[in-house]
């Protein structure tokens, strides 16, 4: 599969401080918009598979609303056990008012 981005939502679909979980390549992704900013995760918690997005977002941190694991949105990294393994970042980028999701 070669790079690229895909179109996942537009601008103004997402509060700030909100999320929308969206789909690429058949993975489920977290957008998120938090100082301006969006950025997204993989929507699928390191620890045991649960849905980050349903979690409590503060700042820049999400805390898995399974066990309570937390990560920080911006790269991925662990904050809080019991996960261990830093979760999938995404990369995003605005054109015009589509915002878009994108891998390597
Ligand atoms: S599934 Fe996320 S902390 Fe356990």
């Amino acid at each position: 599969m070669s790079g690229g981005f895909v179109t996942v939502a537009r601008v103004g679909e997402i509060p700030e401080g909100g999320v929308k979980v969206v789909r690429v390549e058949d993975q489920a992704v977290a957008v998120f918009l938090v100082g301006g900013a969006y950025w997204a995760i993989d929507d699928i918690c390191t620890h045991d598979g649960g849905p980050l997005a349903e979690g409590q977002l503060e700042d820049h941190v999400i805390e898995c609303p399974r066990h309570g694991a937390r990560f920080d949105i911006r790269t991925g990294a662990v904050l809080a056990m019991p996960a261990t393994s830093p979760v999938a970042t995404w990369q995003v980028k605005l054109e015009g008012d589509e915002i878009k999701v994108g891998w390597a």
